[in-house]
């Protein structure tokens, strides 16, 4: 997810966003969207869930899914209370809502961006004219995965690179009139999604950092939140969207910092030296990976940190740190709004492959309502502990 959600933010330069505005229409059919989504978790949400825990099945469930030795398997518990949620018409107009909202962001974004294309292309043209900071490298040739190719992720068209002018579409157009309202998938109702970037920096356990790399990094929003918590940092990222990547590079310049950014699978190979990081975020990333690459990324990840390095990373919260309504609500995702992997990564656990990958003193927790943002933190071992255990 990689836009602007604030359009009043005082910390944007004199320029940084256009002078002109989407048409009334545009903007009036946005702004729609957001408030039914608002709606949508704000008040039938939890009605929903009030019906949930009141109903004999459902506290059943939610018994069973606190027990120590609980009689179902994770996955069937969802099942049986998946049954239940659908058995009240508050929730399906809940999640229909979610799913009508889903859609519409690009049914309506896109045609209101369309109104304007010829100002947007010429506002992205005076940007490239000012001096881009940092240095952006697409000439690798990187094999799409197979697990990323034809996803339309969160039903985005064409996926992350389906449309020349989505970094428009979410920073004028979804981003401030829907998103910035949370109450879509992990995000809790009226949460602030980039001071959830900006506390999730501030879960990094030292003072200051050389060098940051964020694989997944896409337009760089988090980086921006890393600027602003160390803005000492040398801030590098990868991505597989060359699109988000230009857009990435142009936003970073406009707020005066510069990054390093790249085309890379950073699953397979990030091209980076060994040792060479004294930490590593990731947001918002690995849900959208099945759970094989995340243990690839992991021992990736592990071999470009310096021994002593910090990892910090905010995904949504695992099904079994969430309540069983609301593991019903984030596993709807996977089937209904285009996140393939959602509910295999939120019954796996990342602790175990930072484990698996080497790291130590892993941790997760919880820094928001409903468990999110979700932190897990980790080290890699120093130098000296990496000799005893060779
Ligand atoms: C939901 S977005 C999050 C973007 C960014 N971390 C942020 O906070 O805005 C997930 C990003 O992961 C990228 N991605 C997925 N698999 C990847 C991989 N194997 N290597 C590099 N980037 C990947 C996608 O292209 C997308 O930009």
């Amino acid at each position: 997810m990689t836009f602007l959600t604030n359009l009043d933010d005082k910390t944007l330069k004199a320029g940084s966003v256009p002078t002109f505005t989407l048409s009334q229409r545009g903007r009036a059919g946005m702004q729609v969207l957001g408030a039914l989504q608002k709606f949508s978790s704000g008040v039938l949400r939890p009605i929903a869930a009030e019906n949930f825990d009141a109903s004999q099945r459902g506290k059943e469930l939610a018994a069973d899914h606190q027990a120590e030795e609980p009689e179902l398997s994770p996955r069937e518990r969802i099942a049986e209370a998946r049954k239940v949620c659908e058995s009240d018409p508050v929730y399906r107009l809940e999640r229909f809502f979610q799913r009508y909202v889903a859609e519409e962001n690009f049914n309506r974004g896109i045609p209101a961006i369309e109104e304007r294309r010829e100002k947007f292309e010429a506002f992205n043209a005076a940007q490239a004219e000012t001096e881009l900071l940092g240095t952006l490298d697409l000439n690798a040739s990187v094999p799409v995965p197979k697990y990323y190719d034809r996803i339309e992720w969160h039903l985005e068209p064409g996926g992350w690179d389906g449309y020349d002018l989505y970094g428009a579409l979410f920073a004028y157009g979804v981003g401030p009139y829907v998103f910035s309202l949370g109450g879509y998938a992990a995000v809790g109702i009226g949460d602030d999604i980039t001071s959830q970037r900006v506390n999730t920096i501030k879960q990094f356990p030292k003072d200051s950092y050389g060098r940051i790399f964020e694989p997944g990094c896409g337009g760089v929003s988090t980086l921006k939140a890393v600027n602003s918590v160390f803005p000492e940092a040398e801030l590098h990222g990868a991505d597989l969207s060359p699109l988000l990547l230009k857009n990435g590079q142009k936003m970073a310049s406009r707020f005066g910092f510069p990054v390093h950014l790249k085309l890379a699978d950073c699953a397979c190979d990030t091209g980076e030296a060994d040792e060479s990081y004294d930490g590593v975020i990731t947001y918002a990333l690995h849900h959208e990976l099945p759970p094989k690459a995340n243990r690839e990324m992991f021992r990736e990840m592990f071999r470009i940190m310096k021994p002593g390095a910090d990892i910090v990373i905010s995904d949504p919260p695992p099904f079994r740190a969430v309540s069983i309504f609301h593991a019903v609500i984030l596993d709807w995702d996977t089937d209904n709004r285009e996140e393939p992997f959602f509910s295999a990564v939120l019954h796996d656990s990342l602790d175990e492959m930072l484990a698996e990958a080497g790291f130590v003193n892993v941790e997760s927790y919880a820094i928001g309502r409903d468990q999110y943002p979700w932190i897990t933190r980790a080290m890699k071992p120093g130098a000296q502990a990496q000799a005893e255990a060779a």
